[in-house]
Parts: structure tokens; sequence; C-alpha cells
């Protein structure tokens, strides 16, 4: 096992067998995943300037939204992602790729040098995910966007909380720490951003834990 470090706190270990597990797994289910929640990127991301900055990129999910010719840097400390994301990269949407190996709470960009920062199902896995919003409001520009799209705790006393609970730890050690019960709204909202929108949606998936959403935009 691999550990990237930048500073305490922001570490991500990279598993060889589980690493590539999410690889694989990521691209064989990323249509479906698509799927469910491609109404929700499709008005997030319709109007996306040439040069994004994404976090957790993994294999590539959100390049279809980037018009051809676009420059995405790509926050993924993941290396059995990399593979297939320069080939997506290259071969199926014609992106431009920055890729940066390190975790999201430490991007290593300039001050306000980033008018758009991207993730799709990432706040869910960082290990710190009120350092990550940190750093994206760190990175942005004034006026600049973070976009999101990310699953979260179902309310309490549900039955799909009751499953994210006792699905808790087989789910953080099959898909690399990540967790179904956090309540992303909260550090959101408490990260310093001059507007958030965000809507809360639910998808009727077979992975119930995973079917809690938020989508939306944070002003920088
Ligand atoms: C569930 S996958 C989602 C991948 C992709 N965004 C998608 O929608 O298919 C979570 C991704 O976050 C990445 N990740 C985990 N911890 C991270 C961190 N601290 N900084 C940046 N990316 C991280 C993982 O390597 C993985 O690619």
């Amino acid at each position: 096992m691999t550990s990237l470090s930048s500073r305490p706190g922001t570490t991500f270990e990279v598993h060889p067998g589980r690493g590539a597990f999410n690889a694989a797994f990521f691209a064989v289910m990323g249509p479906y995943i698509e799927w469910n929640v491609r109404a929700h990127k499709q008005r997030l991301f319709a109007d996306l300037p040439r040069t994004v900055v994404e976090l957790g990129s993994g294999v590539g999910a959100n390049m279809r939204h980037l018009a051809p010719g676009s420059t995405l840097v790509a926050v993924e400390p993941n290396a059995p992602m990399h593979r297939r994301l320069r080939a997506a990269a290259a071969a199926d949407h014609g992106v431009d790729l920055d890729l940066r190996e390190t975790v999201a709470e430490h991007t290593g960009l300039p001050d306000r040098s980033v008018g758009c920062v991207i993730s799709s199902l990432v706040l869910c896995t960082v290990a710190d995910p009120a350092a990550v919003l940190a750093e994206v409001r760190r990175i942005l520009r004034p006026g600049g966007t973070y976009r999101f799209v990310e699953h979260v705790a179902a309310p309490a006393g549900t039955p799909t909380r009751a499953l994210q609970r006792a699905l808790r730890r087989p789910w953080a050690w099959t898909f690399e720490g990540c967790s179904c019960e956090r309540d992303l709204a909260v550090p959101l909202r408490a990260a310093g951003f001059a507007r958030v929108d965000i809507e809360p949606y639910r998808l009727h998936s077979p992975f119930v834990p995973f079917n809690t959403q938020i989508a939306g935009t944070a002003y920088a």
C-alpha cells in the first residue's frame, strides 16, 4: 500500500487491489451511475468554462460534460484510476488533461487562480471534507463556482439511514473510505462561500445507501 501524503490528516492510501477494483467498478458502472444522475449533471455542468478543476476525477465520468478542446485539471490521488482517466481524455473526449496526483485537501494550485471546480461522488470519500471545501474557496477567484453532485446521509430515523449505518464498514472497505453517513450540506454551508444552492433528491437504485443525494453550486 502506498501512502500519498501532503499534510497531516490529508493522506490517501493507494491500495493496489481495491484501487484496481474501484477503477474497474467505476468504468463498468459509470454509464449506469450517469444515467441516474444525468439530469442534475446536465443542469449543473451545462456551461462549464474551457478550463475546469475536478476533484477526484476517477476514470473520467465527467469528461462528457466538457466541450472538446477543454482543459481538465484532474486532482486524483488514486494511481490505479489514471490509465483509464488518460484514455478517456485523449481518445474519447478530446480533452487536454492536466493530471495532479495529489489530494483535494491540498491541490497545490495558487490562491484565486481558478474559475470553476467540479466534483461528483467525492466528498463522501475524502479524508476531510471541511479541509477540501476550504481549499476550494482558496483556489476559486471571486465569482468562481464550485459545482457538485454528491451522496449524503439519509434523514435520521429512516430505513435508508439504518442501512447506511449497518453497511458502513464493508461499504467503506470496498469503496476505499467512502461514507454514506455524511451530511455534506452542513460543511458546504459552513465553508464561507458567498452563496450556496443545494438541491436534495433521491435515486431509486438497488444501491440503497447511495440513493440520498444533493446537487448544487457554491459561489466564491
Ligand atoms: C466514488 S469515486 C468517484 C469518481 C468520479 N468522480 C465519478 O463520479 O465517477 C471517488 C473518487 O475520489 C477520489 N478520492 C478519494 N480521496 C480523495 C482525495 N482526498 N482527494 C481527491 N480525490 C480523492 C478517489 O480516488 C475516487 O476516484
